[in-house]
């Protein structure tokens, strides 16, 4: 994001707390539409029908359970259910073979870090008897020391277990060097709206250190998810591991389910790996926010179709 941009994006993402906004994205046909281009639906079977079509092209998937800063410990148990649930259609649909990636605040991480490992632990001992990939997002910045706890703790009980990482903070230069030999790192951006002390604000900050983190983390062997829609990051991921014998047998291209398809469908032409991550489930507001942020091109779209059809 250049300075502008970023305060555009601080700016919308500030607005869609407001409880009106909320409402007139939630409840209103137009809001609804927006969210149907990032979400695949409100169901697991729903996502489940989007990662066939993806699998038909020639594209891996990442089953995600929308949801965030769940207070209610029945709330979190749910949610683990439906994780389990998600493992389960998983393994039941091995050609395919979706990936699934939790959040850990729907999972108690409010509460404290063990009542989170309390429900992230059954998940854990599910995807690896189902031999599943699974995959753990980076919430906001004060997450990020018990997000990292979690993870070391379910990648020591399952190696096929990944965190990620992002590059607008500024710590993540340091906490990569901590993680296990081997932990699967999807590295991203950064969603969220931070403080500048902890965070870069600008989008050449940003891209680079995510540049800078991939060279450290892809020499150090890891196996890195390169989680972004940015052309020129992507080009330069490319340039770099095919010049390493079997680099490519660690690394994948991450991208959000209805952004940037054209770029998805041009890389898997080109046979590169690209797995798609999808949202599904009713708690799609926060999602849809930051998509919304990250491209004002899309509050345009959803506002002008307000106005249409309130005409
Ligand atoms: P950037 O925002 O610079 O966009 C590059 C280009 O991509 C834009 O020019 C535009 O063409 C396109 N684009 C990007 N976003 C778009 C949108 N919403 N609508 C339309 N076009 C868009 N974050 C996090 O904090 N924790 C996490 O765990 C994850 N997990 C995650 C998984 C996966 C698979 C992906 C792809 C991303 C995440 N993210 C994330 C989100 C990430 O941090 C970041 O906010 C988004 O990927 C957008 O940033 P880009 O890297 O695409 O770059």
């Amino acid at each position: 994001m250049g300075l502008s941009t970023g305060v555009v994006r601080a700016s919308i993402l500030r607005l869609a707390h407001h409880r009106s906004v909320r409402s007139l994205v939630t409840g209103t046909r137009p809001g609804r539409a927006v969210a149907t281009r990032f979400v695949a639906g409100e169901t697991l079977a729903d996502a489940m029908s989007v990662a066939r079509d993806l699998s038909d092209v020639g594209l891996l998937s990442m089953l995600n359970l929308l949801g965030e800063d769940v207070e209610e410990p029945e709330q979190a148990l749910r949610v683990r259910e439906s994780y389990l649930s998600a493992l389960d259609a998983s393994a039941a649909a091995p050609d395919i073979d979706p990936a699934v990636s939790v959040k850990l605040t729907q999972l108690g991480l409010d509460d404290s870090i063990e009542a989170c490992w309390a429900n992230l632990r059954p998940i854990v001992v599910s995807a690896e008897d189902r031999g599943s990939l699974l995959m753990i997002d980076m919430e906001s910045h004060r997450y990020v020391d018990a997000t990292l706890e979690l993870a070391a703790r379910a990648h020591a009980a399952y190696p096929r277990v990944g965190v990620a990482i992002q590059a607008a903070l500024r710590r993540s230069e340091t906490d990569v060097f901590a993680l296990a030999p081997g932990t699967r790192i999807r590295l991203v951006k950064g969603a969220y709206l931070e403080p500048e002390d902890v965070a870069f604000t600008t989008k050449r900050e940003v891209d680079a250190n995510f540049s800078r983190l991939f060279a450290t983390v892809f020499a150090r062997g890891h196996p890195v998810d390169v989680a972004t829609h940015d052309p020129k990051l992507i080009e330069g991921v490319r340039a770099r591991v095919d010049g390493v014998e079997g680099g490519w047998g660690r690394v994948e291209f991450q991208m959000l389910y209805g952004v940037r398809r054209d770029l998805q469908s041009q890389l898997a032409g080109r046979d590169l790996p690209v797995r798609v991550y999808i949202p599904y489930g009713t708690e799609w507001y926060p999602y849809l926010t930051r998509r919304l942020a990250e491209r004002p091109a899309n509050v345009w779209f959803f506002v002008s179709n307000l106005v249409r059809t309130s005409r």
